[in-house]
């Protein structure tokens, strides 16, 4: 027996093992994985499980749906709606979903340009003219000795041939539309300001917060080595903070790396906080810093350094 399916005994039925429709999801998932596409449509999306499986992958950029059948498109389009985690932690990829009511045998401009194109379970006959290649294959093998029934389930494959800029002389674009929109979904992505300007923020927050307490933290060990007294900890702790004039604090922030305190604040230059990784990634430049977190973030008043205050800290030790 082969062991991509089994036939039960009684009903003489054949049992693929996966199942069918998970080999032909995969099978699009894989050519998901070799070609990377950045626009993907699928004809005769039903009830848009395929999609929902494309969204998480990050090459992808643009997916579409059409079906004929607009209530199974809607029973579960739920589903391609961002996620509460996806707000949270923006992607650095923009991801755009939308559904459309209507055939495809009736051409509309909104399926244009798309880099692959899947059709499960949909017999079709139109992408060739449109510039794309065509492979027949399938998933679901027969039995041996069977080979010529084909596939159980065939599949064609349409990639498109021709560089975006290029078009193919031949074809004639549609431009009137035919399909009626009934979903669209824009992913929150850090693509779009808004979104990279409030993850910024926050993260220099963390950063800066974090940098503060390591500080505090060396202040009190330094003092514990003298005194263990909490009372008196708290004291040496002001003493210590207080120890730069404010002239010298803005000259020294300016010239290093490293933070410093004042009274009972915390001056972190922002060229340390530019140095943590995951603030160098968003940011990219010095300057594309500087530019999101101001107004945002409160600045010392020559605008290098974060200032934080270092009371709460006191309260806690
Ligand atoms: C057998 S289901 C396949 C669903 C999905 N592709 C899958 O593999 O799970 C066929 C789907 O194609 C849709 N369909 C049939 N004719 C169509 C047409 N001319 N244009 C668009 N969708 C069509 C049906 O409404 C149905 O949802």
């Amino acid at each position: 027996m082969d062991e991509n399916f089994q036939e039960e005994r009684c009903t003489g039925m054949i049992k693929f093992t996966p199942p069918l429709y998970k080999q032909r999801y995969q099978f699009v998932k894989d050519l998901v994985g070799k070609y990377k596409p950045k626009k993907v449509a699928d004809l005769g999306c039903a009830d848009c499980t395929l999609l929902w499986m494309l969204k998480f992958y990050n090459c992808i950029e643009v997916l579409a749906g059409l079906d004929i059948c607009a209530s199974v498109m809607k029973e579960k389009m739920h589903r391609l709606y961002p996620l509460p985690a996806d707000y949270l932690q923006p992607s650095e990829r923009s991801l755009t979903v939308t559904l459309h009511h209507g055939s495809v045998a009736h051409e509309d401009p909104c399926m244009l340009g798309f880099d692959l194109v899947t059709c499960i379970e949909l017999a079709l006959d139109a992408a060739k003219r449109y510039g794309y290649s065509v492979e027949f294959t399938g998933v679901g093998n027969p039995p041996t000795g069977m080979e010529d029934v084909g596939f159980c389930t065939q599949i064609a494959v349409f990639v498109k041939k021709y560089p975006q800029t290029s078009e193919p002389a031949q074809s004639k674009k549609p431009t009137e539309a035919a399909y009626k929109t009934v979903f669209r979904a824009v992913y929150p992505s850090l693509k779009d300001e808004k979104y990279l300007q409030s993850a910024v923020v926050s993260e220099v927050m963390f950063t800066a917060h974090a940098i503060k307490r390591s500080l505090l933290d060396h202040l009190v060990s330094e003092q514990e080595d003298y005194n263990d007294d909490p009372t008196e900890r708290k004291l040496q702790l002001q003493r210590s903070v207080n120890c730069f004039s404010e002239e010298l604090e803005t000259l020294a922030v300016e010239k290093s790396m490293e933070p410093l305190t004042n009274g009972s604040v915390v001056y972190i230059p922002l060229r340390k906080i530019f140095s943590f990784p995951k603030v160098n990634q968003l940011c990219g430049t010095f300057e594309k810093l500087r530019e999101l977190i101001t107004g945002k973030v409160t600045l010392s008043s020559d605008g290098s350094a974060v200032v934080l205050d270092t009371d709460h800290e006191n309260e806690e030790n």
